[in-house]
C-alpha cells in the first residue's frame, strides 16, 4: 500500500480539524495577525506532488497549490535538489550590489519566453505586489507621465502602490487612507454578466469606446497616461478572461498614444493556461510583463519583464536587498525545466480534460452558472438562480468547506466563484477525483439552497 504523500487521492484519518490541527489553530489565534483570510482549518506538514498532508496524518488533493503557486508540486526532488544544493554554495550576495551567475541565466531564459523581437530586461522582486510596484515605476520613469488606468475586479497586490490598482474587494482598501493619485478603474469584459450581452469573443467593445471617448476625452489626455495595466485572466477577481480582440485592441490603443500595456501574469502565467503566459494566446506583447507566484515552485520570487527599450531606468532608480536571491532562482530555473520539458503540456491536456469533463455542469446542477477559464485555471461561479444570476457567496463557501471535508483543497475568488488551480503536474485519476468531489458537493449545497 502506497504510504499517504505517494498516494493520488486523499486520505482522511481524523474528524476536520484532527487534535493536533486544533493545538495549531489556538496557537494561531492568540499569536497570528488576525487580517489573514483562512476559509478551513488545514493545518499542513509536509507535501508532495498534488497531495498534502496535515498535522494530524490527513491527506489532501490540493487544487489550490498555495494560491496558484507550486506549479511543480509540492517539494518536487528536482527542485528541491536545486533549492539544497544552492543553499550549501551560495544563500544570499544581493543582485543590486554584487553579481552572480544565475541572474542572468534565469533573466534570459524569462525574456525568451515572451513574444515579440526586441530582447528583454528583467529586474527581480521578492513577491507579486513588489513585481507590480516596480511597473508602476517603470512605466512613469519610461514615458515621464503619471497617470495610470486598471479595471474593476482586478487584484494587483497590497503594497501601497499595487493596492491604489487593485480594485477587487474594498475591505482590502478600507481603513488604509489616500492611495495614489491619478489612477482611474473602468469595467472588465466579463462576458457572463454582460451588460450588452456579448459572447466571451465579443464581449468589452463599449469598455473600449469608454476608454477612448470618455477617459480620454473627459479625464486623462491620453498623453499624460503612464500605463494601462491587466491581468488578461482576473485571479482574485474570479477567473474572468478577457476576450482576445480586447487585449488586442488594449495593445493598439497603447502603442497609438505611448502608453506602457502592462500585464499581470502573476497568477495566470508560468504554463498554467498551457502557454508561459495567458497573454500569449492573444497573440500580444506586453511593453512590461509581471511574474511571480509559480515562477519558483513557492520559493519567494517575482520578475518584472520589459522591452529592452522601456527598462533603461539609471543605477540606483531601483532596487532591492533580497530579490532575485539565489537559491529563489535556483529553485526557478529547475521549475522552468520542469514546466518546458512536461508540465506546460499537461497543464493544455489535463484543461482540456477537465473542461470537457465539466461542459454539463451548468446543465446538471442549478447552482453552477458558469464555468469557464483555461488549461488549469478553472473558475467555477455559483448563484442562486441560472435566470437572475444572483451571487450564492454563502453556497460557494459552503462548497469550498464540505470539499475540505471530503479531503479536496480549493479557494474562492471573487464574491461567489470557486477557483481549481492545481499544480500542473495533476493526472486523470486526480482530475476525476476532482471532479466527482465537486459534484457531491454541489448535490448537498443543492439540497441547502
Ligand atoms: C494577479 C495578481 N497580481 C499580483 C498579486 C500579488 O502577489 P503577492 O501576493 O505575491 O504580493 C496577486 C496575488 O494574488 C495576483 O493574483
Amino acid at each position: 500500500m502506497p504510504t499517504t504523500l505517494e498516494a493520488k487521492t486523499p486520505r482522511l484519518v481524523t474528524a476536520l480539524p484532527g487534535p493536533n490541527a486544533k493545538r495549531v489553530l489556538e496557537q494561531d489565534a492568540k499569536f497570528m495577525s488576525p487580517s489573514y483570510t483562512r476559509d478551513y482549518p488545514l493545518v499542513a506538514k509536509r507535501g508532495h506532488g498534488a497531495i498534502v498532508e496535515d498535522v494530524d496524518g490527513n491527506a489532501f488533493l490540493d487544487f489550490a497549490a498555495g494560491i496558484a503557486v507550486c506549479s511543480t508540486g509540492h517539494c518536487h526532488p528536482k527542485v528541491v535538489a536545486a533549492i539544497q544544493k544552492q543553499a550549501a554554495e551560495l544563500i544570499h550576495m544581493s543582485g543590486t550590489d554584487f553579481y552572480y551567475e544565475s541572474m542572468p541565466q534565469l533573466a534570459e531564459r524569462l525574456g525568451r519566453t515572451m513574444l515579440g523581437t526586441e530582447s528583454k530586461k528583467v529586474f527581480f522582486t521578492n513577491s507579486g505586489t513588489e513585481a507590480i510596484e516596480g511597473a508602476i515605476k517603470l512605466a512613469r520613469y519610461a514615458t515621464k507621465r503619471d497617470k495610470l488606468i486598471a479595471f474593476y475586479g482586478c487584484f494587483h497586490g497590497r503594497s501601497m502602490g499595487a493596492l491604489s490598482l487593485t480594485a477587487s474587494k474594498s475591505t482590502q482598501r478600507k481603513g488604509f487612507g489616500a492611495l495614489l493619485s491619478g489612477i482611474e478603474h473602468i469595467p472588465y469584459p466579463y462576458a457572463y454578466r454582460c451588460a450588452h450581452h456579448h459572447t466571451e469573443e465579443t464581449c468589452g467593445v463599449e469598455i473600449l469606446e469608454q476608454l477612448e471617448g470618455q477617459i480620454f476625452k473627459r479625464l486623462f489626455d491620453p498623453e499624460d497616461v503612464a500605463g494601462i495595466i491587466i491581468e488578461p485572466i482576473q485571479g482574485e477577481g474570479g477567473y474572468v478572461s478577457a476576450p482576445k480582440f480586447f487585449l488586442q485592441e488594449l495593445q493598439r490603443i497603447c502603442r497609438q498614444h505611448g502608453i506602457m500595456f502592462i500585464v499581470d501574469e502573476v497568477q495566470s502565467g508560468m504554463g498554467r493556461t498551457g502557454k508561459w503566459w495567458a497573454s500569449e494566446h492573444a497573440g500580444i506583447e506586453p511593453d512590461i510583463l509581471c511574474s511571480a507566484k509559480g515562477i519558483a515552485s513557492g520559493m519567494p520570487l517575482g520578475a518584472i519583464v520589459a522591452r529592452e527599450s522601456v527598462m533603461r531606468w539609471k543605477p540606483g532608480s531601483h532596487g532591492t536587498t533580497f530579490g532575485g536571491n539565489p537559491v529563489c532562482i535556483a529553485a526557478a530555473l529547475a521549475t522552468m525545466d520542469l514546466i518546458e520539458s512536461e508540465y506546460m503540456e499537461n497543464a493544455r491536456r489535463m484543461g482540456d480534460y477537465l473542461f470537457g469533463r465539466l461542459a454539463d455542469w451548468t446543465k446538471n446542477f442549478k447552482i453552477v452558472g458558469d464555468v469557464r477559464g483555461r488549461g488549469l485555471m478553472i473558475g467555477v461561479e455559483i448563484v442562486r438562480d441560472q435566470r437572475t444570476k444572483e451571487k450564492a457567496a454563502d453556497l460557494r463557501n459552503a462548497i469550498v468547506d464540505l470539499a475540505f471535508h471530503k479531503g479536496l483543497l480549493v479557494l474562492g475568488a471573487g464574491e461567489n466563484t470557486i477557483r481549481l488551480s492545481p499544480p500542473l503536474l495533476i493526472d486523470q485519476e486526480q482530475a476525476d477525483f476532482a471532479v466527482r468531489t465537486l459534484e457531491d458537493c454541489f448535490r448537498e449545497a443543492e439540497k441547502k439552497a
